[in-house]
């Protein structure tokens, strides 16, 4: 029998769910235009390893969420951190040919058809968060539309892509890297911890902002784990091209302190994210389990 306590048997349910959940919110193949349809399914489908659904799952679970709304949230999220790395890996952007293990979208299909895989999947995000019940109070579902909708424009994660690609050959400061990722990456990941919180009941103010700076830290620590992999592992662990960044020019958090001080700071980050789930309890297992994965990760 599996430990119920047991990370790996919890995720692993979690992302097969929200697969299935995916699988039916994506047009299928063969409705017109086919060959749209199939490139946002080949981008969202079958890869990933799923952290935004989970964390919202995880968040859900302290409120009493609903595991099927929490389902429909995080799979909202996912579709727009999908389109994100769709447009990330484009040639005016990342430039990258490898993503989830297999060739990227623009490479596979082309790059008019992952322009319009990314402005598709967007809309499709915003038609899953407001087409079905979420949550018991329409007005919280309606904050829940808007939430994601900053975490995912010019406030949030495009504005931190357009900060990336500004940045290129740049030095930046510690705090300016901050501020990056903390847009670019951090952004969805709060709006995942915080959607799935919502689909239940609510909460006091004083849980929610702790939920929030959780996920504030887990979300930073994030990007610069993915900084550090980029440099620490190889392209067919991580499923995507190592060493990009170094070769394009990019600033990031190896590159700011090095690979041992990268490295400490995503601790010190787990450990300042941990700080925040104290008064949750045994209630916060699952959120305390994926700041551990998304902190010790090694892809
Ligand atoms: C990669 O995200 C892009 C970043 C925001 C750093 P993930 O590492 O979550 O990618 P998948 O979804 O598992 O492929
Ligand atoms: C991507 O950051 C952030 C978004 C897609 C919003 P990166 O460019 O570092 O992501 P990878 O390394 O290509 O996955
Ligand atoms: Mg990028
Ligand atoms: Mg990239
Ligand atoms: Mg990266």
């Amino acid at each position: 029998m599996t430990n119920p306590l047991d990370f790996q048997a919890w995720a692993a349910a979690g992302q097969s769910r929200i697969e299935a959940v995916l699988q039916k919110l994506l047009p299928a193949p063969e409705i017109a235009p086919q060959r749209l349809h199939q490139a946002m399914r080949y981008a969202v489908l079958g890869g990933g390893k799923r952290v935004r659904p989970l964390l919202a799952f995880a968040a859900g679970e302290l409120s009493q969420a609903d595991p099927e709304r929490a389902a429909l949230a995080g799979a909202a999220v996912e579709i727009i951190h999908a389109y994100s790395l769709v447009h990330d890996d484009l040639p005016c952007m990342d430039d990258d040919v490898l993503r989830r293990g297999k060739p990227t979208c623009h490479v596979e299909f082309d790059e008019p058809t992952a322009l319009l895989v990314g402005d598709a999947l967007q809309s499709l995000a915003f038609q899953v968060i407001t087409e079905f019940k979420l949550c018991d109070d329409a007005a919280v579902q309606l904050e829940m539309a808007k939430l994601l909708a900053i975490a995912s424009g010019s406030r949030g994660m495009a504005g931190g892509q357009a900060i990336d690609l500004a940045a290129v050959g740049k030095v930046l400061t510690v705090p300016e890297l901050e501020f990056m990722h903390v847009h670019k990456t951090g952004a969805i990941i709060r709006a995942a911890a915080l959607l799935g919180l919502k689909c239940g009941a609510p909460v006091s103010a004083g849980e929610y902002a702790y939920v929030d700076t959780f996920a504030k830290l887990i979300g930073l620590a994030f990007q610069v784990v993915d900084d550090v992999l980029d440099v620490d592992a190889s392209s067919a662990t991580l499923g995507k091209t190592a060493g990009k960044d170094a070769e394009q020019g990019k600033p990031t958090y190896v590159s700011a302190m090095g690979l041992s001080r990268a490295k400490a700071f995503a601790e010190e980050l787990r450990l300042e994210a941990m700080k925040s789930l104290d008064s949750f309890g045994e209630r916060a297992l699952r959120l305390r389990q994926l700041a551990d994965f998304i902190v010790l990760r090694k892809f």
